[in-house]
């Protein structure tokens, strides 16, 4: 469903068994990366705990936000993102080059993520494709500028949102979670896993996709 130009839902597009795979997948992967409450450049904590799968991992502290190739307190490569996180961007993107970030975002209850764009990936033509898992979100979405109008919209578990084209760079934010809404992660709450191409396609993809393929 076209939420509106360049945001497309895909409501329930994983079935129960599909997100409990998925899930137990993403936190095996994340053993040897821990959650973590990155700093703000501001210096505070977020209420959000994160870690990332893929070659590139979002993180913040004092020096600003940006993706890099391992984590800030192991200093280890952040762990491979599994296959079927692969094919969900294929699927929901129709894309021939692969993300090469998942960022992982883990919302306890009370946890919240303030309005926001996501600008920090070096080719902003690509979507960003993003995962609901476990308790419900009540997630924002705005417009191009930070002062447009912005709807609620509740992402469920298994919903999975997809920003592309015009719609890339909406503000975007969760207001609250709905603690207790779903009991699929274990000690509940909800993981939203966003799978990205932050790095330059020359990185890791030889061959740069034909441009007709850069859109679903
Ligand atoms: C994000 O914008 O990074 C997360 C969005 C979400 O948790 O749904
Ligand atoms: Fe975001």
């Amino acid at each position: 469903m076209q939420i509106k130009p360049g945001v497309r839902l895909l409501a329930g597009h994983l079935d129960p068994a599909a997100q409990a795979v998925l899930l137990a997948e993403v936190l095996e992967a994340a053993r040897s990366a821990p959650f973590r409450r990155h700093k703000t450049p501001g210096g505070k904590a977020m209420s959000v705990a994160m870690t990332a799968l893929g070659p590139l991992g979002w993180v913040s502290d004092r020096a600003g936000y940006r993706y890099q190739p391992s984590h800030p307190d192991t200093g280890e490569a952040w762990p491979p993102m599994p296959q079927a996180l692969l094919d969900l961007w294929r699927q929901a993107t129709g894309l021939a080059v692969a993300p090469d970030s998942c960022l992982v975002n883990r919302y306890e209850a009370g946890a919240r993520m303030g309005l926001h764009q996501d600008r920090d990936e070096a080719d902003l033509s690509f979507p960003v494709v993003s995962v609901s898992l476990g308790d419900t979100a009540v997630f924002r979405l705005g417009g191009l500028s930070r002062r447009d109008p912005t709807a609620s919209l509740r992402l469920a578990s298994g919903d999975v949102l997809v920003l592309e084209g015009e719609g890339r760079l909406v503000h975007h934010g969760v207001d609250r979670i709905l603690a207790g809404s779903s009991r699929l992660v274990p000690g509940g709450g909800r993981i939203n896993l966003t799978l990205r191409r932050a790095g330059p396609v020359a990185l890791d993809s030889p061959l740069p996709p034909p441009q007709d393929q850069r859109k679903a």
